[in-house]
């Protein structure tokens, strides 16, 4: 099989870029895969959403960053970060602290490939190797995109505007040129796709258009647009419904793989996970 290392990225945060990157692993361990999340959002969600807390681990991404960049200390290997959680899914662990390494990384010529890097040198050890990235155009999310195979986008119908892929294909082109490196976009995630009419700002702003039809026509009509771009564009979409579960999953440190796999949203991630598994 094929290793492959898949980065869930989008430049707004709540779109469920850590949920998705967390509930797909738990079902490809599920499956008998070998699965490592790094976490390089310094919210460290990813970390809190295995039952880690950030301040447990007595080293976490961080220093990997901060001793690649210092000659004074000795550097710390991604691999000596690497901590089992109670899933079974492995994780590299993120903290508040490192936000303190972005201005590091300024001085550094090859600051974009620091992650990649040693990443390569994990592949053997596992299946998959999914890379949470965090929520702004930073060093970091530069970093997990050029670590990755191929990236996967998450929206959520509030990051949506109807220009909503146009501008990520603007910032991806920007990393494009930045990287010099070719994105390659595996699939778009739709999630939380059917939240009530009233909920959603965007749909209730575009809504004002078709005032002939009802709430649930228009929320119609303005879900088949959106998807049809994605689709145009990405090739992948695969939507992702509101759960209850999903908060709860991510609150108690275990995925839906093990705790509630017929959920509609359980069964989506699954499918997500199954799209990613076939390369
Ligand atoms: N499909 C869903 N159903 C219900 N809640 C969700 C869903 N996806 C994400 N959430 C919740 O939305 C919030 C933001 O999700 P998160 O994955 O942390 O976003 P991001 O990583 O993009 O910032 C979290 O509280 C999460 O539990
Ligand atoms: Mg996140």
């Amino acid at each position: 099989m094929l290793i492959t290392v898949t980065a869930f990225a989008h430049h707004k945060g709540g779109t469920g870029k850590t949920t998705t990157c967390l509930q797909v692993a738990g079902f490809l361990v599920k499956s008998g895969r070998r699965v490592l999340v790094i976490d390089t959002d310094p919210q460290a969600n990813a970390t809190l959403g295995l039952g880690i807390h950030p301040d447990t681990p007595a080293r976490n991404i961080y220093h990997y960053y901060s001793s690649q960049n210092s000659p004074d200390t000795d550097p710390v290997s991604l691999a000596s970060l690497i901590i089992r959680t109670i899933s079974n899914i492995d994780l590299i662990p993120s903290h508040l602290d490192l936000v303190g390494a972005e201005s590091l990384l300024y001085q550094n010529p090859e600051r974009y490939e620091i992650l990649a890097r040693e990443v390569a040198s994990l592949k053997d050890r596992y299946d998959h190797i999914l890379i949470d990235t965090p929520p702004f155009l930073g060093q970091f999310l530069l970093n997990g995109i050029i670590a990755a195979d191929r990236t996967v986008i998450v929206f959520s119908p509030d990051s949506f505007a109807l220009n909503g892929y146009e501008n990520i294909r603007l910032i991806l082109s920007d990393i494009e040129e930045i990287l010099n490196k070719k994105i390659q976009i595996k699939m778009a995630v739709l999630n939380r796709w059917s939240l009530p009419v009233s909920e959603q700002s965007f749909f209730s702003k575009i809504s004002a258009r078709f005032t002939r039809q009802t709430k649930s026509d228009q929320t119609e009509e303005i879900k088949h647009i959106l998807e049809d771009q994605m689709k145009r564009e990405v090739g992948l979409v695969i939507q992702v419904p509101e759960s209850q579960q999903v908060g709860l999953s991510n609150r108690r440190g275990m995925p839906l793989a093990f705790s509630h796999p017929e959920d509609p949203a359980a069964k989506a991630f699954e499918q997500i996970a199954q799209a990613l598994d076939q390369g």
